[in-house]
């Protein structure tokens, strides 16, 4: 499980994020979700360590992370998917999948056999350049890389963005098998509605660096969208 508790953030003296409030549970998928520029992908990297935060606390399971840079937040089960993928365009998919090795705690030396399981398309690729697969390919790259640290906590930014739909359902089946089946945490921002219904179990609304809904996918409302979704 991971907690955020009372989470603010500043760039300079701009504050973006106030008082966040949060739990996500193991076992569940949480979306966050809410406009462009409300603090969504900020929100993440305080989580993840790449923005230090100004106030609050981030802790996995009981263990307060937040005085730990981004490596050993990795090292203690956070695992992330950028915005964008940033995948390295001229590594292959096997030393792309390989920079994933860095963030594990055992000796392992070899990409698990689960990530070609879970992404097969990966495997009939090893040896093509990063840059050179379609960005759906690239997002399912960035995904088992991610995967290869083992993480408690999958963070993810954006990963249907610029997706073609049966990559998307790839995904989102992957996700729910993660929480399902391996007892892993899935922290997601989409803007996706469809998806976030289908694939996940429960959400936060964020405008202005704030939470302002939160619950069950199922009562996410039409009302809430107009309000605080739609552009
Ligand atoms: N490096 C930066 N310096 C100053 N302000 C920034 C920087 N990056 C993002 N912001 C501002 O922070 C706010 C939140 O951005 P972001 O977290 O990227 O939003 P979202 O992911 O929800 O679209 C925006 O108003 C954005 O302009
Ligand atoms: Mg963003």
């Amino acid at each position: 499980m991971l907690t955020v508790e009372n989470l603010s953030f500043a760039y300079g003296t701009v504050g973006i994020l106030r008082d966040i409030n949060m739990q996500m549970q193991t076992g569940r998928v949480t979306c966050v979700i809410g406009r462009n520029g409300v603090g969504k992908t900020t929100l993440l990297k305080n989580i993840i360590g790449l923005l230090k935060s100004s106030g609050g606390t981030v802790r996995l399971d009981e263990k307060d992370i937040s005085s730990l840079p981004a490596n050993k937040r990795a090292r203690a089960g956070l695992g992330f998917v950028p915005q964008g993928r940033q995948i390295f365009p001229k590594l292959t998919v096997e030393e792309n999948l390989r920079v994933g090795l860095e963030a594990r705690n055992d000796r392992q030396k070899n990409i698990p056999d689960e990530i070609y399981t879970l992404f097969p398309v990966l495997k009939e690729m090893t040896k093509r350049r990063g840059g050179d697969l379609s960005g759906g390919q690239q997002q399912q790259l960035s995904i088992g890389r991610a995967l290869v640290g083992n993480p408690k906590v999958l963070v993810l930014d954006e990963p249907t963005e610029g997706i073609q739909p049966n990559i998307i359902q790839q995904i989102g089946h992957v996700l729910r098998d993660l929480v399902e089946s391996r007892d892993v945490t899935v922290i997601l921002v989409e803007q996706y509605l469809d998806f976030v219904r289908e694939f996940g179990h429960d959400f936060y609304i964020m405008d202005r660096g704030q939470v302002i809904e939160s619950g069950e996918t199922q009562q996410l409302t039409e009302e809430m969208v107009q309000a605080h979704l739609s552009v």
